[in-house]
C-alpha cells in the first residue's frame, strides 16, 4: 500500500493483543498492516513477559527439585550445580524462537509488518519512524491500538529503576548473578514469579506487599493464605501490611526504609537486589492520540465501549492499554473480536471467563467470582473443596499440596467460580473456564468421567463436593 491506498486495517502494535488481531484480520480477507517498534514481535508478552519468566520458572523448579527432591525419589544424582549463563541462554532461545515465529506467521497470511514507531497525523493516518531510519505515511480505514503497557515506576519517584541493582520483571529475567538477598516489592503476580525463581536459584528472598495478603487483584483469600504458607515453606519471606517508602544504594547495597502500612514503626531492608513489581500501567508514548481524536482515563487507558471502539467509530483499542485484567490471552480473544467487528459488526469476549494463574509450584489459577466478592453482594453460595493429598495421582507424583474449590450458586448449583491451587493447575483451569463458558452446573462436572489416575480427578471430586459428597475424601 501507499499514501493514496489506505489499508483496511492497521494494528498498533505487535503483542498478543496486536500480533493476533492482525492475523485474524488478514484471515477474514482485510488487507492488514500491523506496525511495531521493538525490532521483534510478540509485545511484552513474548520478549520480557510470560516467556522468558515461564522459562526461568520452569528451569529453576527443574534444578530445585534435582538438588532438593530427587533423593526422596531414588535418584541419585551428584554435584547438580548452577550454569546460569546456559540457563539465560536457553531462555533466550525460547524467545527468539517465538518471536520468529510470528513473522512467519505474517507472512503466510499476508500482514505487511512494518517495522518502526507509529503516531498519528490525523484520525486516519499515521506517520512511522521507520526502524531502518526514514518515515513512511500510512492510511487506514480502520486502526486498532494495541500498544499494550509498561512498568509502572515507584510512586512519586522514591525509587529509581536500574535495572542492574533495582530491578523491574525485565531486569530480573537478566541477573547475570543469583542476589545473596534479594527484596521484592509488591506479593502480586510478578513478585512471586520472579521471587520464586530466585528463591530455587538460591537467593534469600523476602516480599514486602502492601495488602494483608498475596496474589494480586481476583485471587481467592483461603487459596492466597494456603499459597503464602506453601511459598513460605519453600523459603520465601513475607511482611504483609508492609510499605515500602524509599531506597538508598549504599557500598554495593540497597537500603530500603519501610513502615507498617497503617503508617507508623519504621524498619530498614537490606538488600543485593531490589525487585520493583507494584503493577504496570497502559503505554501510548508518541502515539499522538491528540491527532486520532480519541480519549484517556484518568488512569492512562483509552476510552473504549463494549466493541472497542473509541470515540472515533474506526479506530479500536484492545489489550494492556484499555480496560481490564493486563494478561496476554485476554488481548488475543479482544483482538479476535475487534477485528470480526470491522469485518462482520459482531464479536465477543465473555470477561467472566478469563482465567489466571500464577506459575510458581504449586500453581495457582482461578476463573470467575471469589468466595469474597459473593459474600460481599450477599450472593448464597456452596464450596465444594478436595485436596490433593486425597487425589491418587498426586500421591504417585509425591506432589500432593494445595485443592480445588468449587464456588456455585446455592439455588441453581451453577459454577460461580473454580479455584485451584496444585501441580499443573494452570492447565486444568482450562476445564473450569469451559465449564463457565458453558454455564455448567457442578453436577455436569461431576458426572463428566476423568480418567484415572490423573489430577484431573480431583477437580471432579471437588465439583462432587459442591453439591453432594466426594467419594475419596
Ligand atoms: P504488549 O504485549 O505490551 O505489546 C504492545 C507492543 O506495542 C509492544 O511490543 C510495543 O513495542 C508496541 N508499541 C507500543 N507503542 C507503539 C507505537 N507507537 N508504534 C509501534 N509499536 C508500538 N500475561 C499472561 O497472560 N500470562 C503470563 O504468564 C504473563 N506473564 C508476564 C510476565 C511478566 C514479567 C510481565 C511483565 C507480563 C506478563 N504477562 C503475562 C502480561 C502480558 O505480557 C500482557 O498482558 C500482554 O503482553 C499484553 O499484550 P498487548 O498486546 O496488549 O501489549
Ligand atoms: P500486581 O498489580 O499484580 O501486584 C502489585 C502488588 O504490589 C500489589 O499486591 C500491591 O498491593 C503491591 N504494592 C504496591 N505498592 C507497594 C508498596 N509501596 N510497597 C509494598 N507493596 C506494594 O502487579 P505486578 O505483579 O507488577 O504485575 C503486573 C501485571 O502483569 C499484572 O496485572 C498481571 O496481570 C501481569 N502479569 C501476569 C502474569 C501471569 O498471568 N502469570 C505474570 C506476571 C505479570
Amino acid at each position: 500500500a501507499t499514501a493514496s491506498e489506505p489499508y483496511d486495517v492497521v494494528v498498533i502494535g505487535g503483542g498478543p493483543g496486536g500480533y493476533v488481531a492482525a492475523i485474524k484480520a488478514a484471515q477474514l480477507g482485510l488487507k492488514t498492516a500491523c506496525i511495531e517498534k521493538r525490532g521483534s514481535l510478540g509485545g511484552t508478552c513474548l520478549n520480557v513477559g510470560c516467556i522468558p519468566s515461564k522459562a526461568m520458572l520452569n528451569n529453576s523448579h527443574l534444578y530445585h527439585q534435582a538438588k532438593h527432591d530427587f533423593e526422596r525419589r531414588g535418584i541419585d544424582v551428584a554435584g547438580v550445580s548452577l550454569n546460569l549463563p546456559k540457563m539465560l541462554e536457553a531462555k533466550n532461545n525460547a524467545v527468539s524462537g517465538l518471536t520468529k515465529g510470528i513473522e512467519h506467521l505474517f507472512k503466510a497470511n499476508k500482514v505487511d509488518y512494518i517495522k518502526g514507531a507509529a503516531s498519528f497525523t490525523s484520525p486516519t493516518s499515521l506517520s512511522v519512524s521507520l526502524l531502518s531510519g526514514g518515515e513512511q505515511s500510512v492510511e487506514a480505514k480502520n486502526i486498532v491500538i494495541a500498544t499494550g503497557s509498561e512498568v509502572a515506576p515507584f510512586p512519586g519517584g522514591a525509587i529509581e529503576i536500574d535495572e542492574k541493582q533495582i530491578v523491574s520483571s525485565t531486569g530480573a529475567l537478566e541477573l547475570q548473578q543469583v542476589p545473596g538477598k534479594m527484596v521484592v516489592i509488591g506479593g502480586g503476580i510478578i513478585g512471586l514469579e520472579m521471587g520464586s525463581v530466585w528463591s530455587r536459584l538460591g537467593a534469600e528472598v523476602t516480599v514486602v506487599e502492601f495488602l494483608d495478603a498475596i496474589g494480586g487483584v481476583g485471587i481467592d483469600g483461603e487459596v492466597a493464605k494456603q499459597f503464602q504458607r506453601i511459598l513460605g515453606k519453600q523459603g520465601l519471606k513475607f511482611k504483609l501490611n508492609t510499605k515500602v517508602l524509599s531506597a538508598e544504594k549504599k557500598d554495593g547495597k540497597v537500603y530500603l526504609t519501610a513502615e507498617s502500612a497503617k503508617g507508623g514503626k519504621q524498619e530498614t531492608l537490606e538488600a543485593d537486589v531490589v525487585l520493583v513489581a507494584v503493577g504496570r500501567r497502559p503505554y501510548t508514548d508518541g502515539l499522538n492520540i491528540e491527532a486520532a481524536g480519541i480519549e484517556k482515563d484518568s488512569r492512562g487507558r483509552i476510552v473504549i465501549d463494549d466493541q472497542f471502539t473509541t470515540s472515533q467509530k474506526h479506530i479500536r483499542c484492545i489489550g494492556d492499554v484499555t480496560f481490564g485484567p493486563m494478561l496476554a490471552h485476554k488481548a488475543e480473544e479482544e483482538g479476535i473480536a475487534a477485528v470480526e467487528y470491522i469485518k462482520s459488526g459482531h464479536g465477543h469476549v465473555n470477561y467472566n471467563a478469563i482465567p489466571s494463574v500464577v506459575y510458581t509450584h504449586p500453581e495457582v489459577a482461578w476463573v470467575g467470582r471469589t468466595e469474597q466478592d459473593l459474600k460481599a453482594e450477599g450472593v448464597k453460595y456452596n464450596v465444594g473443596k478436595f485436596s490433593y493429598t486425597a487425589n491418587s495421582r498426586a500421591k504417585t507424583n509425591l506432589d500432593t499440596e494445595g485443592f480445588v474449590k468449587f464456588i456455585t450458586e446455592k439455588e441453581t448449583d451453577k459454577i460461580l467460580g473454580v479455584h485451584i491451587i496444585g501441580p499443573n493447575a494452570g492447565e486444568q483451569i482450562a476445564e473450569g473456564v469451559l465449564a463457565v463458558e458453558y454455564g455448567a452446573s457442578a453436577e455436569d462436572v461431576a458426572r463428566t468421567c476423568h480418567a484415572h489416575p490423573t489430577l484431573s480427578e480431583a477437580f471432579k471430586e471437588a465439583a462432587m463436593a459442591a453439591y453432594g459428597k466426594p467419594i475419596h475424601m
